[in-house]
């Protein structure tokens, strides 16, 4: 039993890599001590009382099954923001800030009040990011599952935003109560394969099902949404959709079927092509 380690010792002892075992001690120190996560080197010599290294056991334990440490944490950074999530919501990541980007820069053409629409919002990432960035935004986020909307309207609370953005239950544009046309939609709809082998692997095991996966070819919900676009954006308005890695084509080629036009692929930091946009034409013809 290693009760009188001292935090030094923890780390180099874990059976976790050192930079989880880090992160998961600099938790316990701020909850426990409210020591911010210098301490793991400024107090590396102190011991951990009793309850803190119960927990501590506890969260190795949790980690070691593989449960995504943003669950165990409560937590996410996405974009400027830090989400609570939980095992009812996708946990946000790093390559959906693309949609973030794309919809700021819509706003920032535009340079007036600015509707946007975010389907499939989980925890609010997409939405909530887009908000705190620009006042001028005012967002619409859905989802068909009431878990995450509970917690998407709780991130909204913890930053201040439940003026900003509105949460509304149910399937893609069936959720909005009335026929609104917006300047800019976005979504990270589910788009993963039902036989896809990477389903029942790493942090995916752990995440709702509901949010990865459309029980089917991987591209039926972003057709559903890119299908319907059209009634739901303005004249010129934009839809921003993100994608599997192998999917450009077939994503691309649904907007080109939807009538969509200016439609591009877009890529994410590493290189890959993980989002389509396309827009409503200006002045549709009658
Ligand atoms: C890939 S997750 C994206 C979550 C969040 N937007 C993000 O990027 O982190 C897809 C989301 O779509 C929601 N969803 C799945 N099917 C839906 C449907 N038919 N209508 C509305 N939302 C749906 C899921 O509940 C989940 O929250």
């Amino acid at each position: 039993m290693s009760v009188s380690q001292p935090l030094r010792e923890l780390i180099s002892n874990c059976t976790l890599p050192a930079n989880e075992a880090r992160i998961l001690l600099a938790h316990l120190l701020e909850k426990h001590y409210q020591l911010p996560r210098s301490a793991l080197l400024s107090r590396d010599d102190m011991t951990l009382n009793v309850a803190a290294q119960e927990e501590w056991q506890s969260l190795i334990s949790r980690r070691v099954i593989g449960e995504p440490i943003a669950y165990i944490l409560g937590k996410k950074g996405f974009h400027n923001i830090e989400l609570l999530v939980g095992p009812g919501v996708l946990i946000p990541r790093p390559e959906t800030e693309l949609l973030v980007d794309i919809a700021l820069a819509e706003i920032a053409k535009l340079n007036k009040p600015t509707k946007i629409l975010d389907l499939g919002t989980g925890s609010g990432a997409i939405a909530l990011s887009i908000a705190s960035a620009s006042p001028l935004a005012s967002v619409v986020a859905t989802d068909q599952s009431a878990e995450a909307l509970v917690t998407a309207q709780q991130n909204a609370k913890l930053l201040n935003l439940t003026k900003q953005v509105q949460f509304l239950q149910g399937n893609w544009y069936e959720a909005l109560i009335q026929q609104s046309q917006f300047d800019v939609i976005v979504s990270n709809p589910p788009y993963i394969a039902d036989q896809d082998p990477h389903l029942t692997q790493g942090d995916l095991r752990f995440e709702p099902s509901s949010a990865l996966t459309d029980y089917g070819s991987g591209l039926s919900c972003l057709q559903a949404i890119i299908s319907d676009a059209d009634r739901f954006l303005q004249p010129g308005g934009l839809i921003a959709v993100e994608h599997g890695f192998d999917q450009s084509e077939s994503v691309i080629n649904l907007m080109k079927i939807a009538g969509l036009v200016d439609v591009q692929a877009h890529f994410d930091l590493a290189g890959h092509c993980r989002a389509a946009s396309g827009r409503k034409l200006k002045n549709p013809i009658i």
